[in-house]
């Protein structure tokens, strides 16, 4: 990459009582890129998320490891420090538009108070650009619904006014946590639509995560597969669905009907990512794996390279390719 990444994380391990959710997770998002995350439910996407907006809850800690964004290790600042940069110059999107708005703030107010803030806009120029706000997240009729509480929005204006909430302050970084699972599949669409728009439009770098591969086909430029709180293959997004290295991601492409040409059965992968208490030791993977070795079990897999920005930890991949 020619420029120096906007955020880089580096063999971030992050734990709750003494057991590793994350273990060793390293990549970075570049300036104005998309960086899809994608794994199965309880491969730590969200703890990524967290860990690097700094929210984690109360039982679980970094333990090891660095976030750098703009070149600043996030984990070495104060809290009041951290609180200047979130929602700010990064900002984060979560799945659950609901829970992350205040029930008893119309969505107006909302907006103004991240403006005032952290940008001590006065209230009327807030306001305004409130408006502004929700007619570039296509809220129509923004001058009115901005008097509205949320729960007087549908599930899609809800996910609108946080978009529009987590880009008041036209962030560097836009973290979205599965922004568009809670909604339908056309509101969906209509959401990624809008937010690919507005992510050339502000120049913003973004890590998406998700468990739709469909989405990260469409609206990643690069692609970090995690499992089991570590990272499995890191690829550019047309390299990972021509040459998925890793079986995970072999299993995880084969596991969605395919995008276009025949239709073929999908096949889940058989069965599930193993709980924290549990860690199998090698590879994390190798008990689901249909072509694990015996070395898969004993020894962690390095990262081997196979093209520019194209890598997997996977020990046969290394040894010239998965059959
Ligand atoms: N508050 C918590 N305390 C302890 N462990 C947690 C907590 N939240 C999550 N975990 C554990 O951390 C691991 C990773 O969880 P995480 O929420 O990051 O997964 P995810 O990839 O975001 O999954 P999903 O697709 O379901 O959102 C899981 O093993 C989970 O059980
Ligand atoms: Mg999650």
């Amino acid at each position: 990459m020619a420029s120096s990444p906007v955020l880089e994380i580096d063999g971030l391990t992050t734990s709750v009582d003494g057991l590793k959710i994350l273990d060793g997770v390293s990549f970075s998002v570049g300036d104005g890129e998309v960086v899809g995350v994608v794994g199965e439910s309880g491969s730590g996407k969200s703890m990524t998320a967290l860990s690097s907006m700094r929210l984690l809850p109360n039982s679980v800690a970094v333990t090891s490891g660095r976030i750098l964004f703009e070149g600043t290790d996030l984990l070495g600042l104060s809290e009041a420090a951290m609180r200047r940069i979130r929602g700010d110059r990064i900002a984060m999107i979560f799945q659950e538009p609901m829970s992350s708005l205040n029930p008893v703030l119309t969505v107006g107010e909302q907006i103004v108070e991240t403006l005032t803030w952290h940008r001590g806009m006065a209230r009327a120029e807030a306001r305004r650009r409130a408006v502004e706000l929700l007619d570039l997240v296509e809220i129509p009729a923004a001058a009115k619904r901005i008097s509205d509480y949320p729960h007087q929005l549908s599930g899609g204006m809800r996910q609108r006014v946080m978009i529009a909430i987590a880009l008041a302050c036209e962030p560097k970084l836009l973290i979205a946590d599965e922004p568009t699972t809670a909604l339908d599949v056309t509101v969906q669409a209509q959401v990624l639509d809008l937010l690919r728009g507005l992510r050339r439009e502000l120049a913003m770098s973004v890590m998406l995560i998700t468990h739709d591969l469909g989405v990260v086909a469409e609206f990643a430029d690069r692609v970090v597969v995690l499992y089991a709180g570590r990272v499995a293959e890191t690829a550019p997004v047309k390299a990972l669905f021509r040459a998925p290295a890793h079986p995970y991601t072999q299993g995880l492409l084969a596991s969605i009907p395919p995008l276009d040409g025949p239709l073929a059965q999908p096949r889940p992968i058989p069965g599930s990512v193993p709980a924290l208490a549990d860690m199998p030791g090698g590879c994390r993977f190798h008990p689901r794996c249909a072509v694990a070795i015996d070395r898969c079990a004993v020894v962690q897999p390095p990262f081997f390279p196979l093209d520019p920005g194209h890598e997997t930890a996977c020990w046969l991949a290394g040894a010239g390719g998965v059959p």
